[in-house]
C-alpha cells in the first residue's frame, strides 16, 4: 500500500519569522495538481528519506549560524510549501517533484548544463545546489575535480549530503548566501547555477552573478540552466500555478544582459528542449596579461534572440 506523507509543513525552525502569509489555496497546483499527485505518486521514497535523515543532527552539521537568511527567502512559501525551503517537507519532496517539473526528462535537461562546460574544470562551485543533483552530476562527469555545493537551506544540504554519501562521492556542502559566499576571490574555475534564478528577485540574481565573477579565476566559466526567459514570458500563469513568486520578474529579464553587466564575456544562451535555457560565459583574462580572447572555441551554434534588456 502506498503511504501518504502526513499533512503539515514539518517545519523545524520555529525561531525564524517565516512567511507572514499562509500558502495560497487558490493556485491550480493546490486545487488540482497536488491532490492528483498525491493520488498517483508513490511517496515511499519521500517518506524513507524523511525518516532516514536525522534532521536535528543534519542541521547541526550543515547550518552555519553566521548565515543570514534574506527577506525575500523568508517571506515566501515557494511551491506552495509553508515555510518554503527551510522545511523538511521541501527538502524531502524536492527530487520526487522535480523529476516531473523538468520535461522531457530531468537527466536530459541537466545534461545540457554538463555539455556546456568547456575543458576539464578542477575546482567547481554549484550555487543554490539544493538537494545536490547538479553537483553530483558534475562530480561524476569530472571525477578529478573538487566540487562544492552551496545553498541557503540546511535541509536541502542534508538531502544533498545523504545522496552524495550513498553515491560514494566526496563533495563539500556549504551553507551560505550565493550572493555573499565568503570564499576568497579566484577560488573556482567553474561555477554552475541550476534552477536558481527563477527563484530569486532579479536584483539578487544580478548580485549572485557579480559574486560568481569575483570567485572565478580569469578564464573561468559560468554555466547556467534555468527556464527559458523568452518562453516563460508567454506563460506568466505558471507563476501562479506553482506559487513561484519571482518567476515573472525572471522571465521579463535578460540573463545574457545580466551576465554582461557582471563583467562576463563570450556570453551565450541556447534554448534547450524548447522550454529551458543553458547559458555560458567566461571571466576575461586581464588585458594587461596579453592573453587574448580565451573564449574562442566555446561557441554555441544557435543563440537565443536577444529580448529587451532586463
Ligand atoms: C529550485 S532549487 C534548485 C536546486 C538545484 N540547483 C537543482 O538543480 O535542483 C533552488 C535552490 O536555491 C536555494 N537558494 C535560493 N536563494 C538562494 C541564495 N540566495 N543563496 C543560496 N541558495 C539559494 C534554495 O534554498 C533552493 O535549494
Amino acid at each position: 500500500m502506498v503511504q501518504k506523507l502526513p499533512p503539515g509543513p514539518m517545519r523545524d525552525r520555529p525561531d525564524l519569522p517565516g512567511p507572514a502569509k499562509p500558502p495560497r489555496k487558490d493556485t491550480l497546483f493546490a486545487q488540482y495538481l497536488a491532490p492528483l499527485a498525491r493520488l498517483i505518486l508513490d511517496d515511499r521514497p519521500v517518506r524513507d528519506l524523511a525518516e532516514r535523515i536525522d534532521w536535528d543532527a543534519a542541521r547541526r552539521t550543515h547550518e552555519n549560524p553566521q548565515t543570514v537568511y534574506p527577506d525575500y527567502y523568508l517571506a515566501e512559501n515557494f511551491h506552495g510549501i509553508e515555510g518554503g525551503y527551510l522545511t523538511i517537507t521541501a527538502a524531502a519532496t524536492y527530487d520526487a517533484i522535480t523529476q516531473y517539473a523538468l520535461p522531457p526528462h530531468e537527466d536530459w535537461v541537466r545534461d545540457g548544463l554538463l555539455r556546456a562546460v568547456g575543458g576539464e574544470p578542477r575546482r567547481i562551485l554549484d550555487l543554490g545546489c539544493g538537494t545536490g543533483s547538479m553537483a553530483l552530476a558534475l562530480q561524476r562527469r569530472f571525477p578529478q575535480a573538487a566540487v562544492v555545493g552551496l545553498d541557503l537551506s540546511p535541509h536541502m544540504l542534508a538531502v544533498a549530503a545523504d545522496k552524495a554519501d550513498r553515491a560514494g562521492l566526496a563533495i563539500d556542502w556549504v551553507h551560505a548566501q550565493a550572493e555573499a559566499t565568503g570564499f576568497p576571490a579566484g577560488r573556482f574555475d567553474l561555477i554552475s547555477v541550476a534552477l536558481l534564478f527563477h527563484e530569486t528577485p532579479p536584483a539578487i540574481a544580478k548580485a549572485i552573478l557579480r559574486e560568481a565573477f569575483r570567485l572565478l579565476v580569469p578564464g573561468g566559466q559560468i554555466v547556467i540552466l534555468d527556464g527559458a526567459q523568452l518562453v516563460l514570458r508567454q506563460f506568466s500563469a505558471l507563476q501562479h500555478i506553482f506559487e513561484e513568486p519571482y518567476m515573472d520578474a525572471y522571465a521579463r529579464g535578460n540573463l545574457d544582459a545580466w551576465l554582461g553587466a557582471a563583467g562576463f564575456e563570450a556570453v551565450h544562451s541556447d534554448l534547450h528542449w524548447g522550454i529551458h535555457q543553458v547559458s555560458r560565459a567566461m571571466k576575461p583574462h586581464p588585458v594587461a596579461e596579453g592573453l587574448g580572447d580565451r573564449a574562442e572555441g566555446f561557441g554555441f551554434a544557435r543563440p537565443l534572440a536577444t529580448p529587451a534588456l532586463g
